[in-house]
């Protein structure tokens, strides 16, 4: 089958590669019909997430057809139009029973190259390094996908597929940050990035019953699309003296009730904080740049919520003292897509939230590579590219 592969740094190619087969009676393959880039592929394509190999089929948000089934398999059958989470839970760890499912403990056969990075290990993820699982990933035409009674979700006839697609990744884990959120009525949440990730916790925030939602980015299209789309306010960083000035403002001098950073480890900006970071990152003495972490951390009211979503390695000048004594609650997560995508697939039926509007380019799979350079820049108004394999 063809397959778009990590070759090098920067470097994608489409090759040829061998079809995937079902190797446990309780997996599945999937026709992939639509799948398409996340920000968190940057950081490995960008070089910052190590053990990436030659030849390793990339993606990992997903939706597909089924063509095959293990003989375990039960709810599941042939010509199913299901959509995946990133994350594989295999259902029965103590984790996935608490519905922590990004934390399966059996999911990942390269636990031993995670540990002494992160700790712990996480659950195995699909086309995302040799320390997240090794798994073969989306952007192809076949994919395996383990322990398929808890990771394929059953799509409504109803719905397009741009509209469940994003429940894959971006729209679950948009979800989930405005749910570490505890929002009550009459809150006001903050959120840096306004990219697939970003958007979609702007857009869940307010289905929560946030009164006010502030979507942060630079990109003129991605902040319409928070202000048309998701009932935003916005601030464009470049425009401002200061975020948390600015936010503080918003908010008679308190800040946001929540934050949520949906930015990550290549967080532009700008001064002279931000050349610090970048000049480190560079010269590998740090993983991360951390402009708007920093910035949630201090613009969060007293006693206010930081929820997480962007992706981070060993964060340099954390403002911990502020943190502490500002006593905000830390929420973070990679994504719990079991939990979220059943009530996202009714939203997206009963049409509380259309998220196709995420979906700004369709593109077939040979012209993957360019369209990770063209998502990568921002070009073209791009949010997200869809691939069609
Ligand atoms: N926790 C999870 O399970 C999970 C799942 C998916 C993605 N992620 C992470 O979420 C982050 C966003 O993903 P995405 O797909 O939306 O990526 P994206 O690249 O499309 O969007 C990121 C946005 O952040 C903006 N940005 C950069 N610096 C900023 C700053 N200082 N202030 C405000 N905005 C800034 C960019 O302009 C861009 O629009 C990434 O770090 C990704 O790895 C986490
Ligand atoms: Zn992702
Ligand atoms: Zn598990």
């Amino acid at each position: 089958m063809r397959a778009l592969c990590w070759h090098d740094v920067n470097d994608l190619r489409v090759r040829s590669v061998p079809d995937p087969e079902i190797v446990n009676p309780r997996d599945v393959v999937l026709r992939v019909t639509m799948t398409t880039p996340c920000g968190s592929d940057l950081h490995f394509i960008d070089g910052y997430l190590p053990t990436m190999r030659e030849g390793d089929v990339i993606g990992h948000e997903f939706m597909g057809e089924v063509v095959e089934t293990g003989r375990k398999v039960e709810d599941v059958s042939a010509g199913d139009r299901v959509v995946v989470p990133s994350f594989i839970g295999c259902g029965s760890c103590g984790y996935c029973r608490d519905d922590l499912w990004s934390l399966c403990d059996n999911t990942n056969p390269n636990a031993e190259l995670q540990e002494p990075i992160l700790g712990d290990t996480t659950a195995g993820i699909y086309g995302y390094t040799h320390a997240f699982g090794g798994y073969a990933g989306s952007h192809a035409e076949y994919v395996r996908v383990p322990h398929a009674d808890e990771n394929c979700f059953h799509v409504p006839d109803e719905l397009e597929a741009e509209q469940a697609l994003f429940a894959s990744d971006a729209w679950a884990t948009g979800y989930m940050g405005a749910d570490f959120c505890d929002i009550r009525d009459g809150d006001t949440v903050a959120v840096w990035g306004c990219g697939g990730v970003g958007l979609m916790a702007q857009h869940s925030a307010a289905l929560m019953g946030a009164e006010r939602v502030i979507g942060i980015d630079r990109f003129p299209e991605r902040l319409r699309a928070a202000r048309n789309e998701a009932g935003s306010e916005t601030i464009d960083y470049t425009a401002v003296d200061s975020v948390v000035d600015t936010l503080k403002e918003m908010t008679g001098g308190r800040g946001p009730d929540a934050c949520i950073d949906a930015v990550g480890m290549e967080a532009h900006g700008t001064g002279i904080e931000y050349a610090y970071d970048r000049a480190k990152q560079s010269l590998r003495l740090h993983t991360d740049r951390g402009t708007a972490l920093r910035q949630a951390i201090r613009a969060c009211k007293k006693g206010g919520t930081l929820s997480i979503l962007g992706v981070y390695g060993l964060l340099d000048k954390f403002p911990m003292g502020v943190v502490m004594n500002k006593g905000l609650t830390v929420r973070t997560a990679q994504q719990y897509g079991q939990r979220y995508v059943p009530e996202l697939l009714e939203y997206a039926a009963e049409g509380d939230l259309d998220p196709s509007y995420l979906a700004t380019h369709e593109r077939s799979l040979e012209e993957g590579p360019a369209a990770y350079d063209m998502f990568k820049h921002k070009e073209d108004g791009c949010i997200r590219p869809v691939l069609t394999p």
